[in-house]
């Protein structure tokens, strides 16, 4: 069951969230900058608990990291057998030789939850990047639907260096931007990627000096709120359903997301 209660302040600091929602806009800050924005699977609980939570009234969500790097990603506590505090070790059940596999997939279908609704047609979330994305931090940069880095931004899929997979929705968007092979190249070397490559690879819409990343966001915001909502929601489930469609799929969903856009039209015309 969706909880769509708003977030208590004391539930955000204790996930190293803040939220800010200002009109239209939603800003959602990671704010542990004394441990790089290192999150923790409360981080992602929250993260989904925000997005169950939104006012239908946000059309955008910028998701950006206090201090020098947007996330180093998995606070790495969660893998020693002491864990977080207040939260669960991810080794220790299994270490302690009663792995509940299914429970722990359960476990990480609900972190997944956290980024999964950045990419749902009534918003448009955008990143903003400066310093280190790092594993979890760069699969929640790929869950954005668009990337804007500060010319410091340093991408890497840490995960498969670490023995593990990435796992936090990142391996679709990160294939769907670069192809298989480079996507390969990138995780399983998991090299740093400069902002200059980023840009190169696409997995950057625009690289701006550091000092100009907050109004490069608010102009791309402000651009994306001249568009009408209906009609930006529309567009947007259309393009994200292109690449699974076939061409005859995609263009009969064109005809009917249409056929709708045009009726709305004219209702809006005749009241
Ligand atoms: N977890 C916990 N603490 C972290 C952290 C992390 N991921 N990253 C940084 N910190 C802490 C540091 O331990 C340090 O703490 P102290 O001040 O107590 O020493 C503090 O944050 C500042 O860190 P640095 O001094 O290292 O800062 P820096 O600016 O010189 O370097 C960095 C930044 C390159 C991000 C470096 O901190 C780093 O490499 N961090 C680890 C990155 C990492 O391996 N993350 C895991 C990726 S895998 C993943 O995310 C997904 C998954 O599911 C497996």
């Amino acid at each position: 069951m969706a909880d769509t209660t708003t977030p208590t302040e004391e539930e955000l600091a204790a996930a190293g969230v803040r939220l800010d929602i200002a009109g239209a806009v939603a800003t959602v800050s990671l704010a542990r900058p004394e441990r790089r924005n290192a999150m923790t699977g409360r981080t992602w609980t929250a993260l989904a608990h925000v997005g169950q939570s939104l006012p239908e009234s946000v059309r955008i969500v910028v998701v950006k990291g206090d201090g020098p790097s947007f996330s180093a990603g998995i606070d790495l506590a969660m893998f020693t057998p002491e864990g977080v505090e207040g939260e669960r070790s991810l080794m220790r059940d299994l270490r302690d030789g009663a792995p509940d596999h299914a429970a722990l997939a359960d476990t990480i279908a609900g972190y997944q939850a956290g980024f999964l609704w950045l990419r749902r047609p009534g918003i448009v979330s955008i990143a903003a990047v400066q310093g280190h994305a790092i594993g979890a931090g760069f699969q929640l940069a790929l869950s954005c639907d668009m990337r804007i880095l500060a010319d410091d931004a340093r991408l890497c899929m840490k995960e498969p260096a670490l023995g593990l997979v990435p796992d936090l929705t990142g391996t679709k968007p990160l294939v769907e931007i670069v192809g298989a092979s480079r996507a390969m190249e990138l995780c399983l070397t998991a090299r740093e990627v400069s902002a200059e490559e980023a840009r190169d690879l696409r997995l950057a819409e625009a690289v701006v000096e550091g000092t100009a990343l907050d109004e490069t966001v608010d102009d791309l915001v402000a651009g994306l709120l001249d568009t009408p909502a209906e009609a930006a929601a529309a567009t947007k489930k259309l393009l994200r359903q292109a690449p699974d469609n076939t061409l005859e799929e995609q263009a009969k969903a064109e005809r009917e997301a249409q056929v709708e856009r045009l009726a709305a039209l004219a209702r809006n015309e005749r009241d």
